[in-house]
């Protein structure tokens, strides 16, 4: 979210003329994009401004400004604590940048954290950033109002709204002419996006269909589904096209059903098993991936079993795990306390990665022997003489370099693998 935002923000300064630099000490205005979903994520970014600071020492007339989540969370707060911000813009107000700069060149420090319930920056084509050229992400939705009681999106990124869909196929259709294979459909919650155009209604999954419908040669892929919202007829939609992926992003958080009530998520531990079945039946050979939460607000050693259970019996091929972090002004925060004990939170974490490595080792063992179509992005990291990419399912393919390019489609047998990545060879 934060990478496609930052995208739109390089676009609207890119049209007032400014021009970017790979070296930061060459910039004479930095942005620090910034999340504020874990406390975390907000320190790493002050200890960036220690740094930033650093850099203003020697050049007094540098702008420094910070976008993004943060900047809405903490408003003048943050020019407070923070002196060396000249500029504060939240997720609603990029195209107010230029005004902003403006501002700030005559001497003033520039706020604007006003959100809005209409603004997709649908009309914006991002400037596709440090891309590979081959996939890239269209943001379909911003905000979000689930209000998971955990959770500072909904307060930080505002309502949930959806874009134009036609902005949205043309986004996919440029993209592809300029050799894009592959696109990632962004929201917090896709399977509510919804668009009304002189009275037709254009679901997700007919999104995801005319995307698809762009050219069988470009990839669709998206992310994120909730699991109270995925429905069969989005399922059934990607059954019918071999180039939406095949590949689920379903955050799950908790396998307790009385945690996930508290968590305000909307379904049960029964529910998202029956959602589980239903991508088996429709989608097989699908990988599914979450998010879980250890710790969260009164969770007991058996709610946390419940999570290590359900986990065992969906055989996640890949998580991303957190322990839980108290956001001020969320629903957890004002209702309950952050009742288990550090220690605790880190144990119950520590077991749900170890039971997940399990998990991944054992997905990743299942595809030894399997042929998969395999889109190249480009060289491995570690060596020219492997290519990299991604097949269908999300996971990563090396194989020895063949006569094709980033771009192609191969087909590659897998021989063996490491924790993250496919080794194989093209035939
Ligand atoms: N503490 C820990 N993890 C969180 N997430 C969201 N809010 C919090 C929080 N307060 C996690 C959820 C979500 C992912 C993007 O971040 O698992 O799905
Ligand atoms: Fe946060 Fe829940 Fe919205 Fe996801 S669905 S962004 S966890 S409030």
């Amino acid at each position: 979210m934060n990478f496609s935002d930052s995208e739109i923000v390089a676009s609207i300064l890119e049209e007032e003329g400014y021009v970017s630099t790979k070296d930061i000490r060459d910039a004479d205005i930095i942005f620090v994009n910034t999340c504020s979903i874990r406390d975390h994520a907000e320190q790493r970014v002050r200890k960036r401004l220690e740094y930033l600071q650093s850099l203003k020492r020697k050049n007094p007339r540098l702008v420094i400004g910070m976008l993004g989540c943060m900047a809405e969370r903490l408003k003048t707060q943050l020019l407070e604590e923070e002196q060396v911000l000249d500029l504060l813009a939240g997720p609603d107000s990029y195209r107010d940048l230029p005004q902003m700069m403006a501002e700030v060149e005559s001497g003033t420090k520039a706020i604007n954290t006003l959100l809005s319930i209409d603004e997709t920056y649908a009309d914006i084509s991002p400037v596709r950033y440090g891309s590979n050229g081959i996939s890239a992400f269209i943001s379909i939705m911003r905000g979000c109002g689930n209000y998971c009681a955990y959770c500072v999106v909904p307060y930080v990124r505002g309502q949930e709204r959806s874009r134009d869909a036609a902005s949205v196929i043309l986004e996919a259709e440029v993209l592809f002419q300029k050799g894009f294979r592959e696109v990632t459909l962004l929201g917090q919650n896709v399977n509510s996006y919804s668009w009304n155009s002189d009275g037709a209604k254009t679901s997700f999954a007919l999104l995801l269909e005319k995307v698809a419908a762009v050219d069988p040669l470009l990839r669709v892929r998206f992310a994120t589904s909730h699991p109270k919202d995925i429905s069969d007829e989005l399922l059934q939609t990607m059954a019918r096209h071999n180039n939406i992926c095949k590949a689920i992003h379903l955050p799950l958080q908790s396998g307790s059903t009385r945690i996930l009530g508290k968590m305000n998520r909307g379904y049960t531990r029964d529910k998202y098993l029956e959602r589980i079945d239903a991508i088996r039946t429709f989608l097989p050979g699908c990988t599914v991936s979450t998010d879980i939460i250890a710790g969260f607000c009164d969770e007991t050693e058996d709610d946390h079993k419940e999570t290590l259970s359900l986990m065992e019996q969906v055989g996640f091929d890949y998580a991303y795990m957190f322990r839980y972090s108290e956001r001020p002004n969320t629903l957890a925060a004002e209702r309950y306390s952050d009742d288990v004990p550090a220690g605790v939170k880190d144990r119950r974490l520590r077991e749900i990665i170890d039971l997940q490595q399990k998990l991944s080792f054992l997905s990743n063992k299942k595809d030894v022997g399997k042929t998969y179509e395999v889109l190249i992005e480009g060289w491995s990291k570690r060596s020219d003489d492997y290519f990299s990419g991604r097949n269908s399912q999300n996971k990563v393919v090396i194989f020895p370099v063949t006569g094709n390019n980033p771009g192609d489609y191969v087909r590659v047998k897998i021989a063996r693998f490491t924790s993250a990545t496919l080794i194989g060879d093209a035939n």
